[in-house]
């Protein structure tokens, strides 16, 4: 398996452009089945889950062409509603496809999405938001059935703030005879892009970004032109690079307003953080200091797919840091492959303590995620001497080129294969 070598102990300087956002052009990709045209997607990044959200399309009829970072997705040649197991099984966030298929053909089968490595990962809010606009849906031996000949606007008041059940509610509504309001709905910036898409194809939808999404169903929809915004993530896991590694960076189409708690922690920290126009920079000299509490929570409070790579730039700092995870139950798995490199941190429940260590060292760890397998290379640039990171299959299904781009900042990281 591929793996990343890196050797510790340099600081980072210069500039890159911050990549477009894996978590908004994948429910972007499923909403273009809302439409029978062609739809035009620039600053999709190069990730294993864009391409397999482009297999799904593929699957499912659709045409897709790859242009640079422009994706092109004709839907006209949709035959089937149906998702084969293989294909929903390679990415959990696919469940995003339900709503939309069922917008467009009034049907839809494909298995539940496999639990993650961040525990288990439940749709019980998307099903039942679905079955509130009325659709019929089944489940047989972990397959999902799904009738909606006629779906109709209502009202769906979601129990907590689920970024995938508004995103499938959204998509689905769409397709209802009359107005859908979903309240209590999530309020990342990744939202209000996929709104944005979905109006450049010429649906009725407001309100995202704040807890009440209104959508005016069955507007005729055409193919959009639309431009992914920039990955806010992948904007913090380099800004916590920086602060691990030290040294000054710029990265261009980061927003620092859509990542502010976390520039509040590397702030508290002793990063100095400047947000101007079409960027963040930051610069780090000296050891960081611990800061208050970080406790994730929906947008805007502390995002939980950054707990990983802010524990990782903590792991030298002077003091100690409680973490507490909110959102997922499975999400400290980074933290035993964290105390290969030296780090001391414990767990407990949902909380996690950090206790600043003078040094770390070079260690053989393996990803266990996404976004800790992205921690592993963050804590790696500080460690004294050579690490090793294994199992980076998961790095790249959410970062494009994250070697080259740390390289490109001054850092020493290979990829072998
Ligand atoms: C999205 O996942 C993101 N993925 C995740 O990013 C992110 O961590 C998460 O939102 C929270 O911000 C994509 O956008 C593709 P949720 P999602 O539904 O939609 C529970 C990454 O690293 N829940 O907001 O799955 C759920 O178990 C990934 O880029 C239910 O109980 O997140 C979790 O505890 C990881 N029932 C909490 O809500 C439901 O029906 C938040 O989940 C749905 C969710």
């Amino acid at each position: 398996m591929s793996r990343f070598l890196v050797e510790g102990g340099h600081r980072l300087s210069g500039e890159l452009t911050v990549q477009g956002a894996k978590n908004s052009v994948l429910p972007i990709l499923a909403a273009t089945l809302l439409n029978r045209g062609v739809s035009v997607l620039s600053n999709c990044p190069r990730l294993r889950d864009v391409d397999a959200s482009v297999e799904i399309l593929r699957y499912l009829g659709c045409s897709v062409l790859r242009e640079g970072d422009t994706l092109s997705v004709d839907t006209s040649g949709l035959n089937r509603a149906e998702i084969s197991d293989t294909l929903m099984r390679e990415m959990r966030s696919s469940a995003v496809f339900l709503g939309a298929l069922l917008a467009r053909c009034g049907a839809a089968e494909l298995s539940y999405p496999g639990g993650c490595e961040l525990g288990p990962r439940p749709i019980d809010l998307h099903i039942s938001g679905l079955r509130a606009l009325g659709a019929a849906i089944g489940e047989e031996g972990g397959i999902l059935h799904c009738e909606a000949p006629a779906l109709r606007g209502c009202e769906i008041v979601l129990s907590l703030p689920s970024v995938g059940a508004t995103e499938n509610l959204m998509l689905a509504a769409c397709g209802a005879e009359g107005v859908t309001s979903i309240v209590n709905a999530a309020r990342e910036p990744e939202i209000a892009d996929l709104q944005g898409f979905l109006r450049a194809c010429g649906a009725k939808v407001s309100g995202a970004g704040t807890d009440l999404v209104t959508v005016e169903g069955r507007a005729p929809l055409h193919g959009g032109a639309y431009r992914i915004m920039p990955d806010r993530i992948a904007a913090a896991t380099y800004l916590c690079a920086a602060a691990s590694a030290g040294g000054a960076i710029r990265l261009l189409g980061a927003e620092e307003r859509q990542l502010a708690t976390v520039t509040a922690v590397l702030r508290e920290a002793g990063c100095v953080i400047g947000g101007e126009k079409g960027g963040i920079t930051c610069r780090c000299g000296g050891r960081l200091t611990a800061v208050h509490p970080i406790r994730t929570a929906p947008y805007p409070g502390f995002p939980t797919d950054a707990q990983a790579v802010a524990m990782a730039a903590l792991l030298r700092s002077q003091g100690s840091t409680v973490f507490e995870e909110n959102i997922f139950t499975g999400r400290y798995r980074h933290v035993d492959e964290l105390i290969r490199l030296g780090g001391v941190i414990r767990v407990s429940g949902r909380v996690a303590v950090v206790t600043g260590v003078d040094a770390l060292h070079g260690a053989k760890v393996r990803s266990t995620d996404l976004r800790g397998g992205a921690a592993l290379c963050v804590a790696a640039l500080a460690a004294e001497g050579t690490s090793e990171v294994q199992e980076i299959q998961h790095i790249d299904r959410g970062y494009e080129d994250l070697a080259g781009q740390l390289r490109a900042l001054g850092a020493q990281i290979v990829r072998e294969e």
